[in-house]
């Protein structure tokens, strides 16, 4: 082999100085990044921990519609009563019994930790006295007063969190693109001017609706009507943000949000997102329809608000206020009893996590968030087994949530020579069971540990 020059030997070194530079530059710009992504990481863990440990909010779809107990803007969109008509049902918005109080009451009651209301829907109707549109509450219709703010200072009070809805979609505005169905006003690309109109009246809302409420969580909805450009999505997203940096915002602005909103539909199996809310209607309808009376019973709501707690979801179960203002009866006794529950059993729910598959125990569970105390949801009104299986924990005690029994239990099919942990059958007298769900707590010998093998014949350790 020919010597290395002299030339070559420092060409060499240059060469390995270069390298060395170039990867220390890689690793401190990827550790830069790193930590950046790790910082935004654990503030949005930290922004979004009061909604995950929340469980329950209550939705509230107030407007013109509960006059005549229609449909929400959806009516004249959809041609089942003329633009003209449904607007007459400003005359009888009275809101003349409304005690926004004793609103704020029933939701603390139900163990809600927020609640989301109707600020505007797609028919453009505002419950505040916004400056930017006379078609609101106080101005437009016979409550004439603003009925939003009073709302927030009652949720304020009773410590729940104020979640404002906004429709994207103002159906009722004259240069909105959309009036109803089949009838079109203009599109953005022959009337850029109407639509910047639009974009002035629907970020102005939001602007004042910011400053006004600072509301801890923006519910969007009807993004689907146009694109994330022509919203500007992106640029409302960040003035919200600016305006307050730990405000919370669902998924229907164009995807520039927090969470996820499956709509009335329980999702089968557990939802991919982080973050969830299942809205969900106590009937078939969004706003107060007296002609809708076909209500869930108590027991089917708790089943779904367990189904969705077990998976790591929120419920934002919905009410629709009559137009003077009082809760439909059938809806204030479902917040009650849920209330009942949702009290008795606060330990279950809230700051837990999603619980167990359901091949360990048929029926919905919580974690406590160590990890050391498995919830069990059980229906039914007779006592009997409960059947625990795959659990390779031992377990040191199991109580009655909210009523305090000590309960025994008992391990099957476990032998000496297999991992298998068995089946634990626990044994629940009748005398304890709640109406709707009874509740049972397993404390473990330490973080929950599953058994997820086939079962072998012989198995090794
Ligand atoms: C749908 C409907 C709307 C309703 C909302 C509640 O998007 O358009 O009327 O308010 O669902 O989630």
């Amino acid at each position: 082999m020919r010597p290395k020059s002299i030339h070559t030997v420092y060409l060499l070194k240059w060469n390995t100085t270069l390298t060395l530079l170039l990867s220390l530059t890689v690793f401190f710009f990827s550790a830069t990044t790193y930590s950046q992504e790790h910082k935004e990481n654990i503030t949005q863990l930290d922004k979004m921990q009061w909604f995950k440990d929340a469980k329950l909010g209550i939705f509230i779809h107030w407007g013109l519609y509960a006059v005549n107990g229609i449909d929400e803007s959806w009516s004249f969109y959809n041609g089942y009563i003329s633009h003209q008509d449904y607007l007459k049902q400003k005359e009888g918005f009275t809101a003349q019994h409304y005690d926004p109080r004793a609103w704020a009451d029933l939701i603390k009651q139900s163990g809600a930790k927020y609640a989301v209301i109707t600020a505007k829907h797609h028919d453009g109707f505002a419950l505040w006295d916004s400056s930017h549109s006379t078609f609101n509450a106080k101005q437009a219709s016979a409550a004439k007063k603003d009925v939003l703010t009073p709302f927030a200072n009652a949720l304020k009070k009773e410590g729940v969190k104020l979640g404002i809805y906004y429709s994207l979609p103002d159906w009722s505005f004259k240069d909105y693109t959309h009036f109803t169905r089949d009838s079109i006003r203009y599109t953005i690309q022959s009337n850029p001017k109407r639509w910047q109109n639009f974009l002035d009246l629907y970020q102005g809302q939001l602007k004042e609706l910011a400053t006004i409420y600072n509301p801890s969580l923006w519910w969007f909805d009807g993004d689907w009507e146009h694109t994330a450009e022509e919203w500007q999505a992106k640029k409302v997203q960040q003035f919200l943000l600016n305006a307050n940096p730990q405000t919370i915002i669902n998924s229907r602005l164009k995807g520039y949000g927090d969470y996820a909103t499956p709509e009335q539909g329980m999702p089968i199996t557990k939802p991919k997102a982080n973050y969830w809310e299942l809205c969900m209607t106590t009937n078939n309808s969004w706003g107060y329809q007296k002609n809708d009376t076909d209500y869930k019973t108590s027991q089917q709501l708790i089943g779904i608000f367990t189904d969705v707690i077990s998976t790591g979801g929120n419920l934002l179960l919905d009410i629709g206020p009559k137009a003077d203002g009082t809760i439909p009866k059938e809806q204030e006794a479902i917040l009650k009893e849920l209330g009942r529950w949702t009290a008795k059993h606060k330990e279950a729910i809230y700051a837990t996590k999603a619980g167990i598959p359901k091949e360990h125990f048929y029926g919905p569970t919580t974690l406590s968030k160590d990890e050391t105390i498995l919830y069990l949801f059980v229906k039914g009104n007779a006592g009997g087994e409960v059947v625990l299986r795959g659990l390779k924990n031992k377990i040191n005690r199991i109580w009655v949530v909210g009523e305090g029994t000590k309960l025994q239990h008992k391990v099957v099919s476990k032998q000496y020579w297999s991992q298998n942990p068995g089946i634990k059958y626990i044994q629940v007298p009748d005398y304890v069971l709640d109406p709707q769900f009874t509740v049972l707590a397993v404390l473990l010998d330490g973080k929950i540990d599953l058994y997820r093998e086939e079962g072998a014949v012989i198995e090794s350790n």
